[in-house]
């Protein structure tokens, strides 16, 4: 049933953001489900109540399945805690603890002190990945950075002349827009808007509640007023991070035609202050997709908290290819950064790679 709790959490993808996903299962007490229930922040009610109403009166002696720890402050809603203690509920069934610091153990303390049995960290590594962009925001105030490339079999994302569209097929590029589905925000360099005018858009075809943010590292704004990204940024938002000494006539312009402009010391070279600043424009997680200069500098700042790598058996080769992965990089094999929690799949033609930098310790532990 746990599991059944963070397919319906799954339910809110796009849609909670800046909440945590959550599910609910109401299960009586012949182990019959009585209720299900999905949090989406619009529609304010959470999870937990949404199952409990539709239970109703057959939630009474019966077991919750809840895939994130019940609130139990007064927020935008009555506390969870309060509801589930209303409706007779005997045993919650919860894999992890709320990051959130208003409510994290103080939810199980409130249920334990009514004489409701607490179980805890059943899927709980899988409960801490569905929410790891949720919870790495409450632990560590930044956003979680998720570096995306592609790149052929011999790690290039473009030939000696420069063409890269396309390394991956269709399926790959499907997989891609899906990830941008699950983030707040998106992130290139301005060579790569020069080079191949992105829309830099969710094309899921899944709903979301908050429009995707366009962020692009432009220090001396060297952007082209009339690329895509700066046509649209009256209604889809475009944030460019520049030096505190780039042009202001230029600069004058981009504001003109929606383009928010982050002048700050350092521009765009300055990544922690990057994050921090979209941290408080709410993104609470990034999805950074190159260029290769750009997914460099992530790494050598030791910013990437997961990598995708979406590699074509292709093989472009030439010494004047362009790396999947620039920067400065590490002068040993010790100090390059291996992944760990590895997940492998194959997406049509092309492999799809995920995990986790290993010196990074999990947001969940
Ligand atoms: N296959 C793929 O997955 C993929 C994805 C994206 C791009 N690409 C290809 O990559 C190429 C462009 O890559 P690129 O490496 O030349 O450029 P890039 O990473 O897109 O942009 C680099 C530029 O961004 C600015 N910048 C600002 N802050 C920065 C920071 N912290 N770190 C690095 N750069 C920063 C710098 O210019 P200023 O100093 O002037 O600000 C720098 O020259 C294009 O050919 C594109 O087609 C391939």
């Amino acid at each position: 049933m746990t599991r059944r709790a963070l397919e319906l959490a799954a339910l809110g993808t796009g849609l909670v953001s800046p909440g945590p996903l959550v599910g609910c299962v109401i299960v009586d007490a012949d182990g019959k489900i009585a209720g299900e229930g999905t949090y989406f922040f619009d529609d304010v009610t959470h999870a937990e109540v949404a199952a409990l109403e539709l239970a109703g009166d057959k939630a009474k002696g019966g077991t919750a399945y809840i895939s994130l720890e019940p609130h139990s402050h007064h927020g935008r809603t009555p506390p969870c805690t309060e509801a589930l203690i209303e409706a007779g509920i005997k045993r919650v069934v919860v894999p992890i603890e709320d990051p959130n610091p208003l409510v994290s153990g103080i939810g199980f303390a409130t249920l334990r002190e009514q004489g409701i049995e607490i179980r805890e960290g059943i899927l709980k590594r899988e409960a801490e990945i569905q929410n790891e962009k949720f919870i790495h925001w409450h632990r560590t105030g930044r956003p979680f950075v998720h570096l995306k490339f592609a790149g052929s079999l011999d790690g290039s994302c473009a030939t000696r002349t420069g063409e890269s569209k396309w390394i991956t097929g269709e399926p790959a590029r499907g997989r891609g827009q899906l990830l941008r589905h699950q983030y707040d925000a998106i992130l290139v360099g301005v060579n790569t808007v020069l080079a191949d005018n992105p829309g830099l858009t969710d094309r899921s075809g899944l709903k979301r509640r908050r429009d995707l943010k366009r962020i692009v590292l432009d220090n001396r704004l060297r952007i082209d007023p009339l690329c895509s990204i700066v046509q649209s940024a009256s209604s889809i938002p475009v944030i460019v991070f520049c030096d505190r000494d780039a042009d202001p006539g230029k600069a004058a312009k981009l504001s003109e035609m929606g383009v928010s402009v982050r002048k700050q010391k350092g521009g765009g070279k300055n990544l922690a202050s990057v994050l921090d600043a979209l941290a408080a424009d709410d993104v609470q997680g990034v999805l950074v997709e190159g260029g290769p200069s750009v997914s460099g500098s992530f790494l050598d700042n030791r910013l990437v908290d997961k990598v995708t790598a979406f590699v074509s058996p292709l093989i472009i080769g030439g010494t004047g290819a362009l790396p999947a992965v620039g920067g400065e990089g590490p002068a040993s094999l010790a100090e390059a950064l291996r992944l760990k929690d590895v997940r492998f799949e194959r997406c049509g033609g092309d492999f799809e790679i995920t995990g986790y930098p290993e010196s990074r310790a999990p947001d969940g532990d």
